[in-house]
């Protein structure tokens, strides 16, 4: 089977870097500035930073008569690589009202313009390879333009909607029967990305390739629902301490947490739809690692006959999921922008919606490969100081770009992030 040619790196650029103007085009210059909380970033922020990455480790470094747009910028629009300098701090980016948005859309396109010159003319690989990450990274910012946008506007009484309605489902959605259990014989195993020109692209963390042993297990045949995870919460697993980690129930009696982020009262959610009425049969979402494990914990409690269940290591879900399609996943392109119930269908031997819909958390702590190593220079800094105190997801979103998107892929945060849109698949022992 022969991969199809990509199409030329100038017009993927054009692509990504419009796609991400499509995703702040519904939004006032107001709704461009807040920084709802210090976790999530002004979209202003998020333009101006995607551009400032391809200023800072393309064009600085391969423009023969390159001039910074402005020279403030390098320190403004620094996130937080220390071998580039100093930054500015990121709890008080919504403070940064000048330069305006109109100064922020001017910088990318000169930016843009600027890129198209370099691209459009023969280049090295090694400036290819940056342009491709820095298109990665726009990517991953894509999705949190969505996630901090969402934070932003259910912080207004009115639940004001992103975009208007949800568009239908693709398929008919399938009945109730989607639980159940997908076994795996385990064995020596490869997980990791591997590597080389056909290959595509991977972030550094996604490598070596290498083996793994994996005992016997199971995983459910889809995420967790919300009609399970209201159960658990009506159970009045909220107030129970036998169901979390010493952290988790820190969080819930600290932080007065009765209920997933963005539940409403009358069985509502907010969406980036606005206010919608929660569907039982749609993946749980916007739960934090502490959540997903208080709810393996209270299900097994439940189910006193069967093995226990725990979440995934992130070995069994990429050993899951390296035989899956990525077709017909719910990713940002759907428009759904939600995560929905599974289509009817699917072959009853293989899990559904391992891809698109929620990341799914896993038990595994972000840590370093066997044989890692960072990227060399300033952009060595993008994954390997961050591999401490955080879990890994898998699968991707329905606010993940599908492009963006692999069996390797390795996201991260830290057990309390409840703003994107993570959920769990359960997994257990088998034997
Ligand atoms: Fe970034």
């Amino acid at each position: 089977m022969t991969t199809p040619p990509r199409p030329p790196l100038v017009v993927t650029y054009a692509e990504v870097r419009g796609a991400t103007r499509a995703l702040a085009a519904p939004l006032s210059e107001a709704d461009c500035q807040v920084q709802s909380m210090p976790d999530a970033s002004p979209i202003k922020w998020h333009l101006a930073h995607t551009t400032w990455f391809f200023e800072t480790f393309v064009l600085e470094r391969h423009e023969r008569a390159f001039a910074p747009f402005h020279p403030a910028f390098r320190v403004l629009f620094n996130s937080y690589y220390n071998g580039i300098g100093e930054q500015h701090p990121r709890p008080q980016r919504g403070l940064v009202t000048r330069p305006g948005l109109a100064e922020v859309l001017a910088y990318r396109e000169a930016v843009d313009r600027r890129m198209a010159v370099l691209l459009d003319r023969p280049h090295a690989a090694a400036l290819a390879q940056l342009v491709t990450l820095g298109l990665h990274h726009e990517q991953q910012h894509q999705e949190l333009m969505l996630t901090d946008v969402k934070h932003l506007l259910s912080c207004n009484p009115l639940a004001p909607a992103y975009a208007s309605a949800l568009p239908p489902p693709a398929q008919p959605v399938a009945a109730a029967d989607a639980s159940g259990w997908v076994e795996y014989g385990g064995g020596l195993v490869e997980i990791g990305h591997p590597g080389g020109d056909d290959a595509g692209f991977a972030f550094d963390n996604e490598t070596p390739r290498h083996r793994h042993y994996l005992r016997p297990y199971a995983l459910a045949r889809r995420p967790v629902t919300q009609g399970d995870y209201e159960a658990f919460v009506a159970d009045g697993g909220y107030a129970d301490p036998r169901w979390w980690l010493a952290a988790g129930w820190d969080a819930v009696r600290t932080q007065r947490i009765e209920a997933p982020m963005y539940w409403r009262d009358g069985g509502a959610l907010f969406t980036l739809h606005g206010l919608q009425a929660r569907d039982p049969q749609a993946p749980a979402v916007h739960l934090s690692y502490y959540e997903a494990e208080a709810y393996a914990r209270w299900w097994s409690a439940q189910h006193p006959g069967q093995p226990p269940a725990r979440l995934p290591t992130e070995a069994e879900w990429e050993h899951a999921a390296a035989g899956a399609t990525l077709a017909g996943a719910n990713f940002v392109e759907t428009g759904a922008l939600h995560p929905r119930a599974p289509a009817d269908g699917g072959a009853l031997g293989a899990p559904r919606q391992l891809f698109g819909d929620v990341w799914e958390w896993t038990s595994s702590s972000y840590a370093p490969y066997p044989g890692y190593q960072a990227w060399e220079g300033a952009v060595g800094e993008y994954n390997a100081k961050f591999m401490v105190d955080q879990y890994v997801l898998r699968g991707g979103s329905c606010a993940t770009p599908a492009s963006h998107m692999r069996a390797s892929y390795r996201n991260f945060f830290p057990a309390g992030t409840r703003w994107q849109f993570s959920g769990v698949r359960l997994a257990r022992d088998l034997a």
